[in-house]
């Protein structure tokens, strides 16, 4: 579906909440007058200047004008270091890799909303089985690349918005699978709200705006992923921040960091809590490892009997590094004691709007 008119059918307009008409001309427009055209391939709905990992925007603004202008070929800005400082590297943003979650998802004939969506990690491969995809993301720059990966692709299904998630307003039972991949634990950052509220009410908003028999795909961090046990963080929390009772780690955040405690995590049990209370049913997992942000095996269930043969193959043909040693034995001491689920440092959740 083309851009304008998957955008009319999935938004309401940002000033009076209306619906949005793509009368001609690439253009979409309200009766209050609002309109909007993109530029550059992006739909501009809400201004945000936010930056998302901040030390590198400069560089990576240069490297995408050089781009656009032609001045590096599209397969070195896509192997580009510079894109994924912070970022985990270029197969965390720009590989294909990660996206095989992606086929625990029904896209055919769907239309596919990817809030936060980055780099288009999972944006440009759902283009390729849905019908469309609205990709949504507040840094500018991650867009500007999608919307390269775009062109380059010669996709015509995807409409790249630049937004705050939380603003932005969705028609009800107007799209069929909602992406949410990292991005839940940072919605709360800066708001006053309680943080669980926030994420709450975030997914709600999705719920609603989901039609019936959609499906949500959450990506995100198990707040008691081992590593946060040695002390290690994702989201630049203190350290044993995600594993303390809340009201303590934002005390401590509030006096070491001078700013509250907003990277809200859950165990398995707690996430099936949060979407429950969203509205969703039939809540299941899936288990990236060794991590949705570095996907090379996805099971749906960790018995030893089904995937400990696999996951060994695996361990031992990829790395004699002692760190990945040491991560497969932990693993399967976790398997053994069938604790492996709970402890898995990342999640993919799926869950339905019946
Ligand atoms: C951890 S990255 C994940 C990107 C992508 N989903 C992936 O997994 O590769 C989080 C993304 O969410 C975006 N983001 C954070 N808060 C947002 C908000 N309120 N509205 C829109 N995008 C947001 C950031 O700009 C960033 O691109
Ligand atoms: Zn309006």
């Amino acid at each position: 579906m083309a851009a304008t008119g998957l955008l009319s059918s999935v938004l309401r307009c940002p000033k009076c909440a209306g619906p949005l008409s793509a009368p001609s001309g690439g253009l979409l427009s309200s009766f209050c007058g609002w309109n909007r055209a993109p530029e550059a391939g992006i739909w501009k709905i809400e201004r945000d200047s936010s930056y998302y990992f901040g030390d590198d925007r400069a560089s990576i603004r240069a490297l995408l004008d050089t781009a656009e202008s032609g001045g590096v070929s599209f397969p070195a800005i896509m192997s580009s270091d510079l894109l994924s400082r912070g970022d985990l590297g270029s197969d965390y943003a720009t590989g294909w890799n990660r996206a095989d979650i992606l086929q625990w998802l029904d896209l055919d004939n769907k239309t596919v909303v990817d809030f936060g969506c980055g780099w288009g990690t999972y944006a440009i491969p759902a283009a390729f089985r849905a019908d469309g995809v609205v990709a949504v993301d507040r840094t500018f720059e991650r867009l500007r690349l999608l919307s390269m990966r775009v062109r380059n692709e010669k996709l015509t299904n995807v409409a790249i918005v630049h937004g705050d998630v939380q603003k932005l307003r969705w028609m009800v039972h107007s799209f069929d699978v909602a992406l949410v991949i990292g991005l839940l634990e940072w919605l709360p950052t800066g708001l006053a709200t309680n943080p669980r509220s926030v994420q709450v009410g975030f997914l709600k908003r999705i719920f609603d705006g989901m039609k019936s028999g959609g499906s949500l795909l959450l990506g995100i961090e198990n707040r008691l992923n081992p590593f946060y046990f040695l002390g290690h963080t994702d989201h630049g929390e203190l350290p044993f921040a995600p594993l303390l009772p809340r009201p303590l780690a934002d005390i401590l955040t509030r006096c070491l960091k001078h700013h509250r405690f907003t990277h809200f995590l859950y165990t398995r049990v707690g996430y099936r809590r949060l979407l429950k209370e969203a509205g969703f049913t039939g809540v299941r997992f899936v288990y990236p490892i060794p991590s949705y942000k570095q996907t090379v095996f996805l099971a749906s269930s960790l018995a030893p009997e089904t995937v400990g043969k696999y996951l060994r193959e695996h361990y031992v043909q990829s790395s004699l590094r002692l760190g990945r040693r040491l991560e497969w034995r932990a693993l399967k001491a976790a398997m053994r004691l069938r604790a492996a689920e709970v402890f898995l440092p990342t999640y993919y959740i799926l869950g339905l709007k019946k």
